[in-house]
């Protein structure tokens, strides 16, 4: 099939004035790459609600394999050769849906591969509940209809990021802080538009950033003044185009009245918990005797994750999710597993665990410049050098036994 639309205009079979609603008048093509995070730009075909679904029905109520392919044949080539002049069409009036292209021509091409009228219609009428259906996660937007279309979002324990995402206010200043696709990643899979997260460590405010591109309400607790400022500054350069709430609160997120916090918005939970806390010792955040990396000892610095964690667990809506980010450190010549220390303090409290994930884990500006040295001791201290970090994701439950 040519990939010229004017000889589609010409072919009377695509005009309009045929009994099937015509096939060429449903959709408009648009690329643009799905969400940052993965290097991929993916083609959506935007469509008329409508139109497609009568284009559906249409093939369905053919009570004969040969004239319900042929319909959908039609459907497909349109959507795999049309190109940009797509765009000419009215879109003003009438619902659109928009697709991914590969997949929906995945999904053609199963109905054009059925043998029998019966598994041909199965087909059919499964891709016109992914289109007119929403099966949302109760905690979350995504549609599980149409579940295939998501592989923007990980699914896996092993996360292995090559590049931090820059763009807009992320501007990666912050000694210490997270990649935005980790917070990215949290929120679209443990979140709704419009509900609340409250991070504890927010530092240069790289979940706040995330809230706002992603619309969800946020609060981030920062003991350093300077840095939370700094934060602040930057937050709102992100644009909030969600209209959506985003406050960083100077405090020790130990001690600091949540309940007081969340009044000024008339809220009484959150509904997602992200906690990247210092890795005690391994960068010195300020010489504040509260700040956690001034814990004097693996075990202060456990007593004092643990207040956080009892300070903010009961404004932590029941059944969300808490997400802890945290990496191990090494001392005197043993490894100490901050993450799994942690982890059990987290599963004293009202949680469980849902998984751990192991980041890969970018070198420190400071070891990157003395790789050798590091390999050298390493391989006669015998440990290996650190290359990943967790993140853990605990699921809040009631009055845990
Ligand atoms: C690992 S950093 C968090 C970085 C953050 N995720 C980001 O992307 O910028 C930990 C932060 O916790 C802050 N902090 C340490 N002790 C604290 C406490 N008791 N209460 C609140 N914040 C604290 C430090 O100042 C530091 O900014």
């Amino acid at each position: 099939m040519s990939n010229d639309k004017s000889k589609l205009r010409k072919n009377p079979k695509y005009d309009s004035n045929h009994n099937d609603v015509s096939l060429e008048r449903i959709g408009q093509h648009i690329k643009y790459p799905l969400l940052k995070d993965i290097s991929h730009n993916e083609e959506f075909i935007i469509l008329k609600k409508e139109n497609f679904i009568q284009v559906l029905n249409d093939a369905y109520y053919k009570n004969n394999l040969k004239l319900l392919k042929n319909n959908i044949q039609k459907l497909r080539d349109i959507i795999t050769y049309e190109k940009n002049d797509f765009k000419d069409f009215n879109y003003n009036n009438g619902e659109t849906i928009s697709l991914r292209k590969d997949i929906l021509i995945s999904e053609l091409n199963q109905i054009l591969n059925s043998r029998t009228l019966n598994r041909a219609k199965y087909y059919l009428k499964r891709l016109e509940n992914s289109v007119i259906k929403i099966k949302n996660g109760k905690i979350n937007d995504l549609n599980l209809l149409r579940w295939k279309e998501y592989n923007d979002i990980i699914t896996d324990s092993l996360w292995i990021f090559s590049n931090r995402d820059t763009s807009g206010a992320h501007l990666g200043w912050y000694w210490g802080n997270f990649i935005p696709q980790i917070p990215h990643q949290i929120i679209l899979r443990y979140t709704k538009k419009g509900d609340w997260i409250l991070d504890t460590f927010v530092g240069s405010g790289t979940t706040l950033i995330e809230c706002r591109r992603l619309g969800r309400n946020g609060i981030g607790i920062e003991l350093n003044s300077e840095v939370a400022r700094k934060a602040e500054e930057l937050v709102s350069k992100e644009q909030n185009k969600y209209n959506i709430i985003t406050e960083v609160v100077v405090a020790d997120s130990r001690t600091v009245n949540i309940k007081k916090v969340l009044e000024k918005y008339e809220i009484d939970k959150v509904q997602l918990i992200i906690m990247h806390p210092p890795y005690h010792d391994i960068i010195r955040f300020s010489n504040n005797k509260k700040d956690l990396s001034n814990a004097k000892n693996t075990e202060e610095f456990l007593k004092m994750f643990g207040e956080v964690l009892d300070n903010v667990t009961e404004y932590l809506e029941n059944g969300r999710y808490l997400a802890l980010v945290i990496g191990d450190k090494y001392s005197k010549g043993e490894w100490i597993p901050l993450g799994f220390y942690c982890m059990n303090e987290v599963l004293k409290r009202d949680y469980s665990l849902k998984s751990i994930v192991v980041k890969n884990f970018e070198d420190t500006r400071g070891k990157r410049d003395q790789k050798e040295l590091w390999r050298y001791r390493a391989l006669v201290g015998g440990f290996y050098i650190f290359k990943h970090e967790y993140i853990m994701l605990f699921n809040k439950i009631n009055d845990k036994k």
